[in-house]
């Protein structure tokens, strides 16, 4: 089979799931990860031969595309924020999305020493790019799920990041973390109404946990946040959430009603609010 055919034979075989630039991305970064080809190879040498052991890797990544997994779980990595980072059906696939919230923390707070903590961490994918940004600071990240935290705290080894890592659940009322400076937290925020909208590789392979809340208590965690938040952060200390943009006003009255002094929103490069930050002045 040559370079051409094998492409041909992703967009052939994947039409029904993806749009034909997104095969065509999944073929060039399933090529740049196994055989270290440039995004140009295809066109440059549509017909180089492919070996009889590339042929093979190649067969098998579409087999497994094919059941709608997404292929960062198939190469078994991502990269977030320029860092390489584990990915498994246990985490949610960092997001560019959230890239856009590490940056916008990074624009905001300084070097200063920080206490920051990243509540629903996952792959530790906020908690690890805040790491590498911000030295200085001392950053604990909280997830309810024993197989996240064992990626995350993988991902910290290879990235030579120090993050504290806490088992616990943010819905406790009687959780108490150390006092800190900022709160940042992608929490699950999906609401069960969207899930006729979302994509088959999202709902077949990532973990329900980390993307459902229910249909009736959309904010079930921005509310358990910012009330642990409200025993938690010093004073003049801030949160940042990402956020589902079905909810962007509810919040903003939550966070009025629980004390906050106020909201500013900002939106993700789909012109979505993507993002709140809450103040806490007292
Ligand atoms: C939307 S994912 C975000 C993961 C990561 N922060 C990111 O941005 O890619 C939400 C995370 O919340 C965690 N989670 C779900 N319920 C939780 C709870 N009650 N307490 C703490 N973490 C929880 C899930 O395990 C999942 O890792």
């Amino acid at each position: 089979m040559t370079l051409i055919e094998a492409r041909n034979l992703f967009r052939n075989s994947l039409n029904d799931l993806y749009l034909q630039a997104e095969i065509d991305a999944l073929f060039k970064s399933c090529i740049a990860h196994y055989f270290q080809w440039e995004s140009t190879k295809v066109g440059l040498a549509p017909q180089q031969q492919l070996k009889p052991d590339e042929e093979a890797i190649i067969s098998a990544t579409l087999e497994k595309l094919q059941t709608a997994t997404p292929l960062q779980y198939i190469l078994g990595e991502t990269i977030f924020c320029g860092l390489k980072l584990k990915v498994a059906p246990a985490v949610l696939i960092p997001r560019p999305e959230t890239e856009e919230l590490v940056e916008w923390i990074l624009e905001e707070q300084n070097q200063d020493r920080k206490t920051v903590v990243d509540l629903c961490t996952g792959s530790g994918c906020i908690a690890l790019a805040l790491a590498k940004q911000r030295p200085s600071w001392q950053l604990t990240a909280v997830d309810v799920s024993a197989e996240a935290l064992e990626i995350a705290k993988e991902n910290s080894n290879a990235n030579s990041l120090k993050v504290n890592w806490k088992e616990a659940d943010v819905l406790m009322p009687a959780l108490t973390l150390d006092k800190c400076d900022c709160i940042v937290s992608n929490p699950p925020y999906v609401l069960p109404s969207e899930i006729k909208k979302m994509h088959a590789n999202v709902l077949k392979h990532e973990p329900a946990l980390a993307l459902f809340v229910p249909e009736e208590n959309p904010l079930l965690f921005y509310d358990a946040i910012l009330q642990l938040g409200r025993k938690t952060l010093n004073p003049n200390g801030a949160i940042y959430f990402e956020i589902n943009p079905l909810c962007s006003d509810q919040l903003i009255n939550l966070g009025n009603q629980l004390g906050y002094a106020y909201a500013e929103i900002k939106k993700d490069i789909f012109g979505k609010a993507r993002f709140i930050k809450f103040r806490f002045i007292a």
